[in-house]
């Protein structure tokens, strides 16, 4: 079955009951129409269930004080001003038993969900609510397959079928993640067409994409930032609450039938998040099964959920419709009360104890009052405080009337509703929200949520024509070669710096060794500008490219595991786009310094040197690839970089003669590039040189007779005769392309789904899935 989605920005929306809140938004609904254009979708119905999802990580001990090794977990009622709710306690048990061995001993268990089970149906927008901390981003986390570190168990299946999340769930479903990560040099539109172009089917024509793209922008209320740059630490882009839409959009426009938003609305004034919302709700309306946690929803969002799951400490304290909730908290002993927000009251006086305390303060301060005044021997009526929200206004009316016309004071009925109130909603709140979720598991609503992820209403499982298939490979290649291209232009403070770089030590080196002429100083002189621009030229390659990658690693993982586009078409275009920068800055700087030193003016000479500068710096810029593939800290990689070039540069063969290399490190020198590259400047730049010297008898001398007579003696002499021009060349050249090679295979390596999916899977080995 499919269905098409009539996407009218701003007049679709609720159902039309009758609340308050539903009729201030059909005004807004109203006053907001921002598409007229039909944008179809068609969708197949998908439900998401999931059994007894556990997800559990060690921690280190001290993280949560007082769960060190034997201790019980502390009691949640241990502090009362905590919010219990938020609160996730190492396992008792497994705090206290000791790990196997090894590292891990000083680690100790934290189960984060603790067997949740239920379902997302299709057509409907379910709401995750729960204080921060109640493992909402956890549950999606392990939905989508990305978890990155710690045990996953339990199952989850799709339409009936058993699935490998990690797999599976991230090629039919759309992920909104708590923390977008987006290029920043890229243009809100940019970002969308992208999100288009490589996952949109092949078989739509480009010009539908783009109607699409422009629908999208449209619908999230894109228009006005379309063309500003995303931004980053370093550039100031759009909004935090833009950038969310943008993420919404990017996921929106892939039509999936399954959508996760974790957090879409934080930080989005509450117009902006009642349009998101709306959208979302749309789209569920369409046949799209859509999935949110949300922060403290207005009372007009609220109403436009579908279904409720109310998490608290990893476990599930209500799933269903939403309208049931109330009742179904209202049965037990947590009536909302009216013109209330229930989203305000589920978190206010149920996950915490925001009410309790506001009263109790409150009933403290005026008994102080009074007491002070009758010490004074006044007689004066105390006004109460401003109710808190969650109080039955109603109750509240009738008695402050009866109390006043039969004590004259406002005073004693306040009292009475302060310490007689006999409701439940009086018990500490972690008391509270446990009792609640232990009453989850036996009421009837759980075992009708369990029944209906038992029984899902589709069981024709997940085909292959549900699993998104990506851009052809030239596609990918194409557009990432652009963007790449466009970043590193865009990236002007990049280009400026390397440019200034380029020139300004290119000058120096030429200055300090400016005319270096052909006595005996020269000889020095000349091994050791020629070093200087190995070592230079490696660790401005290596670092460049580190820091760059650094930076950008993060968005290629994103991308990588949001199946943008492979690994390969992503390296490619990466290696492609940098090259012309990597020829262009070291033929720049050595054009600048050949001349100015003095060094043999020929232009094959010239030529060589600056072929292979060029070819040194593509090693460095390989090397700094493959420590940021390594590595996903910035600090880690500034730190092993010298660690590692360093000894390469005490192997290269100036500062050591290559034949008095320790036995123990007589392969070093093999694997050193800036060693090869000196020995190709060496004999490209001694070879026909003849050196002049002042005899003892003041005469002036050329040649045979003088310490280092000709360019070939200074190359014999420091051991660097057994390799030509050319040899050294090629050598570069193949490190060059295995530096490349190991950078690919780590990159692959941790781009691979995270061990928790992994674990996941192998639980599920027996599920297979329609590929
Ligand atoms: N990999 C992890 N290692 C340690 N603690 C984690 C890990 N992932 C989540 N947590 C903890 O689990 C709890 C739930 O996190 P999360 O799912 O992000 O909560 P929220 O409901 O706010 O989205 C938090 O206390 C968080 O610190
Ligand atoms: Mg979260």
């Amino acid at each position: 079955m499919s269905r098409v989605l009539q996407l009218h920005g701003g007049d679709g929306g609720g159902d039309g009951t009758a609340t308050t809140g539903r009729g201030s938004n059909a005004m807004l609904l109203r006053s907001s129409s921002v598409v007229e254009q039909k944008l179809q979708f068609s969708t197949r119905p998908m439900t998401v269930a999931f059994k007894d999802l556990s997800f559990t990580v060690m921690v280190k001990p001290n993280t949560y004080p007082a769960a060190k090794a034997g201790d019980k977990a502390p009691a949640p009622a241990a502090s009362a001003s905590a919010s219990a709710s938020a609160s996730i306690d190492v396992d008792a048990g497994a705090a206290a038993a000791p790990a196997p061995r090894g590292k891990k001993q000083l680690l100790v268990e934290k189960k984060i969900l603790k067997g949740v089970t239920g379902s997302f149906e299709s057509a409907r927008f379910t709401a995750i609510m729960g204080a921060s901390g109640a493992g909402k981003t956890s549950l999606l986390n392990v939905l989508a397959g990305e978890v990155a570190a710690g045990t996953v168990d339990g199952t989850v299946s799709v339409n009936g079928q058993s699935i490998d999340p990690g797999r599976i769930m991230r090629r039919i479903a759309g992920f909104v993640f708590q923390d977008d990560i987006i290029l920043g040099t890229m243009t809100v539109r940019e970002a969308i067409t992208m999100s288009a172009l490589l996952r949109l089917p092949r078989s739509l024509s480009l010009e539908t994409k783009m109607t699409r793209v422009d629908i999208v922008i449209q619908l999230l209320r894109l228009d006005k930032c379309a063309d500003t740059l995303i931004g980053s630490a370093h550039v100031k882009g759009v909004s935090g609450g833009e950038r969310k839409r943008t993420a919404v959009a990017m996921e929106m426009i892939t039509n999936p039938s399954i959508l996760f938003c974790d957090e879409p609305t934080s930080g989005l004034d509450a117009f902006s998040a009642f349009s998101l919302c709306q959208t979302l709700k749309s789209l569920a309306d369409a046949g799209c099964t859509v999935v949110a946690t949300i922060h403290q929803p207005s009372s007009e969002v609220y109403h436009m959920f579908d279904e409720l799951l109310l998490l608290a400490d990893g476990r599930v304290m209500y799933m269903g419709e939403l309208e049931y909730a109330v009742e179904y908290f209202g049965a037990r002993g947590f009536s909302c009360p009216r013109y209330t927000n229930p989203a305000d009251y589920f978190f206010m006086s149920i996950l915490n104890d925001a009410t309790h305390s506001v009263f109790v303060e409150d009933a403290e301060q005026e008994e102080k009052v009074k007491e002070e005044q009758e010490e004074e021997g006044k007689n004066v009526i105390v006004a109460p405080n401003p109710l808190p929200v969650p109080m039955d206004l109603d109750a509240v009316a009738d008695f402050l009337l009866r109390d006043a016309t039969e004590t004259g004071s406002y005073h004693s009925a306040m009292e009475d509703i302060v310490t007689k109130q006999e409701s439940p909603i009086n018990e500490k709140a972690d008391v509270r929200v446990q009792r609640l979720l232990n009453l989850w598991p036996t009421s009837e609503q759980s075992a009708f949520i369990k029944n209906r992820a038992d029984n899902p209403a589709h069981t024709d499982g997940v085909k292959s024509t549900d699993l998104k298939v990506g851009a052809s490979f030239s596609t990918q290649f194409m557009f990432l070669g652009g963007r790449a291209f466009k970043n590193a232009l865009r990236n002007r403070f990049m280009v400026r710096a390397r440019l200034g770089q380029t020139v300004f030590l290119g000058l120096l080196v030429g200055l300090i060794f400016l005319q270096i002429g052909d006595d005996q100083a020269s000889v020095q002189n000349r091994t050791g500008a020629l070093f200087f621009v190995a070592t230079n030229i490696i660790m401005t390659g290596t670092m460049g490219t580190m820091t760059v990658f650094s930076t950008e690693k993060n968005v290629f993982l994103r991308e990588f595991s949001s199946r943008y586009y492979k690994l390969f078409p992503y390296f490619a275009s990466k290696i492609l786009v940098e090259l012309p920068f990597n020829i262009f800055f070291p033929f720049l700087y050595v054009a600048i310094l050949y001349f100015l030193i003095g060094f043999q003016a020929t232009a094959t000479k010239f030529f060589i040197m600056a072929f292979t500068t060029v070819l040194l710096a593509n090693c460095g810029a390989a090397f700094g690839l493959l420590v940021g593939s390594m590595t996903s800290d910035l600090t880690v990689a500034m730190a092993s970089v010298p660690m590692i070039l360093l000894p390469l540069i005490i192997f290269s063969g100036l500062l050591l003669n290559l034949d008095d290399t320790p036995y123990e490190f007589y392969w070093a020198p093999y694997i050193s590039p800036v060693r090869y590259a000196y020995g190709a400047f060496l004999n490209n730049e001694m070879d026909g040189l003849v050196f002049t010297c002042t005899l003892p008898n003041g005469m002036e001398h050329r040649g045979l007779g003088c310490p280092n007579p000709t360019g070939e003696a200074v190359v014999r002499n420091l051991s660097f005769h057994t390799l030509s021009v050319l040899e050294n060349c090629i050598i570069l050249i193949c490190i060059w392309v295995v530096l490349l090679g190991i950078g690919y295979t780590c990159l692959y390596r941790g781009s691979r789904r995270p061990s928790g999916a992994r674990m996941l899977s192998r639980a599920r080995s027996s599920s297979t899935a329609t590929e």
